[in-house]
């Protein structure tokens, strides 16, 4: 068999890793989510997760990825012996359910993408009788909706066939950094607009009453965003420092990665929000539709809809894209490391499988609430506190020693993050001890 791939550079795995995290997850779902939880004060709960659980969490994956140098099955059977290869499996489905319909969403971007080429969002709306809501209907139902799924499959099965170096790390050089110009442009662009001060207060004023009422359905939800959001609970990290050859600074290198997500879901709220009030828009409730119900509304409206618009649902297929690879690649390196499958029929073969089940998605939306709920408010959670429990309670001491590589005497941080990893799994057996 061929020698395992490793990165050619000490930024292809971040930049990597960066595009992996960095998806729908927080332009599609964080912005909603954020409003919906109340402000600020749903930020500020969002970011304490993010480092008090996301960023341990995230260090415990990058370890049993680098020590085991294979795909998440692997990886945890080696780490933690013969039943983890059943959590590992887990994982994989997980990749398997989570592309199928990640891939449909996906196709809807494009097909906005594709009417503003076409012309003006205003122009569109019309022939809806100005209802963007059955625009929406139409559009991500049926023939069209199928074939963009398609496109958007064949697409990250090309790029993934090509191998680590060849297909992913060229492809994420290049999107990673358009990504992150082309939605600093947006925002700029956002901030011009008249009337896009309300867009930020109604973004940032915190409402801490909210947070007080809701807390029992906002903590889960915050912390399932979490997880979501940094790819982590599905074995992505894992995979990707699988591929690692020297030892680097994996702290530093899971704060960069951190760093950027966050930073980029906040910005995409600066680029929604005042877009949406410049509009005239109350943005409702959130849920799939939101984005692009409202988007539409409000770039049939302001001056320059049609291009802000295009360059808008443009750059949110770009970040679809650069995740999807990093799912297609978990189930890949599956496929390749322990069926010993070479890549391109790995890639080929498990993204048919991936499509085909993605199917049903575009000729209903129930598949994907029936999907997505499943996905991201069970299993996520439950991957995640998987991986901890081996770092955390089964193997500290490998995990500690792994870490150290590449950092030298880590100090008090050792203790500081296995604690960071022990406690959530402790609170979360005392809740439901509690509960049942
Ligand atoms: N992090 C991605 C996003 O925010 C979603 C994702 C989750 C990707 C899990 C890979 C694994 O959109
Ligand atoms: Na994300």
């Amino acid at each position: 068999m061929a020698q395992r791939e490793t990165w050619a550079t000490r930024t292809g795995f971040i930049l990597a890793a960066v595009g992996s995290a960095v998806g729908l997850g927080n332009i599609w779902r964080f912005p909603f989510a954020t409003a919906d939880g109340g402000g600020a004060a749903f930020l500020v709960m969002y970011l304490l997760f993010i480092a008090l659980i996301g960023f341990p969490a995230m260090l415990a994956e990058f370890v049993v990825g680098r020590k085991s140098k294979r795909n998440p099955v692997g990886a945890l059977q080696e780490y933690g012996g013969d039943a983890w290869r059943y959590v590992g499996g887990i994982f994989v489905f997980i990749g398997v359910v989570l592309l199928s319909y990640y891939s449909v969403i996906a196709g809807w971007f494009i097909r906005y993408f594709l009417e503003g080429l076409r012309g003006s969002y205003a122009d569109h709306l019309t022939a809806y009788n100005g209802e963007a809501a059955a625009m929406f209907g139409d559009l991500t139902v049926g023939l069209d909706a199928f074939v963009l799924h398609t496109l958007f499959m064949a697409a990250t099965v090309g790029i993934v066939a090509l191998g680590v170096r060849q297909g992913i790390e060229l492809a994420v050089k290049v999107m990673v950094p358009a990504l992150i110009v082309l939605l600093v442009g947006l925002a700029v662009w956002a901030f011009t607009l008249d009337g896009a001060g309300g867009g930020y207060s109604y973004y940032l004023s915190p409402e801490f009453g909210t947070i007080a009422d809701n807390w029992t359905t906002l903590l889960p939800a915050a912390a399932g965003q979490a997880f979501f959001t940094l790819s982590l609970g599905m074995g992505v990290m894992i995979t990707y420092a699988s591929y690692l050859s020297e030892d680097r600074n994996l702290a530093t290198d899971g704060l960069t990665i951190i760093g950027f997500d966050t930073g980029i879901a906040f910005l995409a709220g600066l680029v929604v929000f005042p877009i949406f009030f410049s509009a005239g828009l109350e943005p409702g409730e959130g849920g799939p539709s939101t984005i692009f119900i409202g988007m539409t509304e409000a770039f049939a409206d302001i001056t320059g809809g049609q291009l802000l618009g295009l360059v808008f649902f443009g750059t949110v297929v770009v970040a679809a894209l650069s995740s999807a690879i990093s799912l297609l690649e978990v189930v890949t390196a599956y496929a390749i490391d322990e069926k010993g499958m070479e890549r391109w029929k790995a890639a080929g073969g498990m993204g048919l499988l991936i499509y085909v089940i993605g199917i049903p998605v575009t000729y209903d939306l129930i598949f994907l609430d029936l999907y997505d709920g499943f996905i991201d408010a069970v299993l996520l959670v439950f991957g995640a506190l998987m991986v901890m429990i081996l770092v955390g309670w089964i193997a500290p001491k490998v995990a500690v020693n792994e870490l150290s590589k590449g950092i030298g005497d880590l100090g008090s941080f050792d203790l500081a993050w296995i604690w960071a990893i022990r406690v959530p799994i402790i609170i979360v057996l005392v809740i439901s001890l509690y509960l049942g």
